[in-house]
């Protein structure tokens, strides 16, 4: 009723600085990972984003439909309850925000404090309450796939080549967990850095098959570093790789695309109303 769309008196006034305070306190942690849940947060907010269907509309971070099946289970979203749990005293502290906005701004916040750039981030995203909203499985990439797959998912969320390559320079961030993925271990010596560092080793280190009885990946001579079959499709693919080159000697540019792309990412099928 018109009530309920009044503002209320007393209403605590939306402190998104404060949030973004609370988030960056989260960050650090000595004993998860690599010291920090900043990449686990930057893939809540990709995943809760990244099942936008441009024909029909469907899926996106608007309802952070994440929280319920089928959705929660879906198999790419493994390990994230590890992220959503985290951000619970946030949503707690700050009842006001939706958890669609709270997720999407955790993935700006960790960004941003992990070294890389200002991302175009605002409120506006509703919460759906119930899990009759999720979209389908299967809308996320599958790492065990190539070029042509890259491009049809992301062109299906209305990405062009030079915003795909932008976006899965994320992987600069964070590792695999065989535990959740099946696949093993970090992209870069700097998980925690937010840099180029991603598209550096792509191209300059030495890739080939991890003899393993995991499913296919590529390692580099130390053991230590990985790529997705996804991944060596951006140097495989001719039209990707010339982004690769581009940002792994100009990093200003990939944090430029970045944060334009992923900004992008996180507004899809968000109804913001129109501007004035
Ligand atoms: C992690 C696949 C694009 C951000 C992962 C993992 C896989 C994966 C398999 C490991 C999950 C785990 O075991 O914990 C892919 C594929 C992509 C893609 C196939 C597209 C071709 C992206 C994009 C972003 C992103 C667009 C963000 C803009 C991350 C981050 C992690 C990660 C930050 C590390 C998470 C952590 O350390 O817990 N990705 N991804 N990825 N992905 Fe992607």
């Amino acid at each position: 009723g018109i009530q309920a769309s009044m503002p209320q008196l007393g209403e605590p006034k939306k402190d998104y600085d404060a949030v973004r305070k609370a988030i960056e306190n989260l960050l650090d942690a000595e004993d998860y990972d690599d010291g920090s849940f900043g990449p686990v947060l930057v893939r809540l907010a990709w995943h809760a984003s990244g099942t936008y269907d441009a024909a029909s509309g469907t899926g996106g971070s608007n309802g952070a439909t994440m929280r319920w099946a089928p959705e929660s289970e879906h198999a790419a979203n493994a390990g994230l309850a590890v992220a959503r749990k985290l951000l619970e005293p946030v949503k707690a502290a700050y009842p006001w925000i939706s958890y669609a906005d709270l997720w999407t701004l955790a993935g700006a916040v960790a960004i941003e404090a992990m070294g890389g750039p200002t991302i175009p981030w605002r409120p506006g995203r509703a919460d759906k309450a119930s899990g009759n909203d999720c979209p389908p499985d299967n809308r996320l990439p599958d790492a065990a796939q190539g070029a042509g797959h890259v491009r049809d998912v992301f062109g299906r969320m209305g990405f062009d080549d030079r915003e795909m390559v932008a976006l899965v320079g994320a992987h600069t961030l964070g590792r695999c967990h065989t535990d959740r993925s099946g696949y093993s271990g970090p992209w870069t010596n700097a998980p925690t850095t937010f840099s180029n560092l991603y598209f550096q080793e792509l191209l300059n280190n030495k890739w080939r098959k991890k003899r393993w009885d995991g499913p296919l990946q590529y390692e580099d001579k130390s053991g230590q570093l990985m790529m997705l079959p996804a991944d060596m499709a951006l140097v495989w693919d001719k039209k990707f790789k010339k982004y690769v080159d581009l940002y792994a000697k100009d990093e200003e540019a990939f944090f430029k695309d970045f944060a334009a792309a992923f900004g992008k990412l996180m507004e899809l099928g968000v109804p913001f109303p129109a501007a004035a």
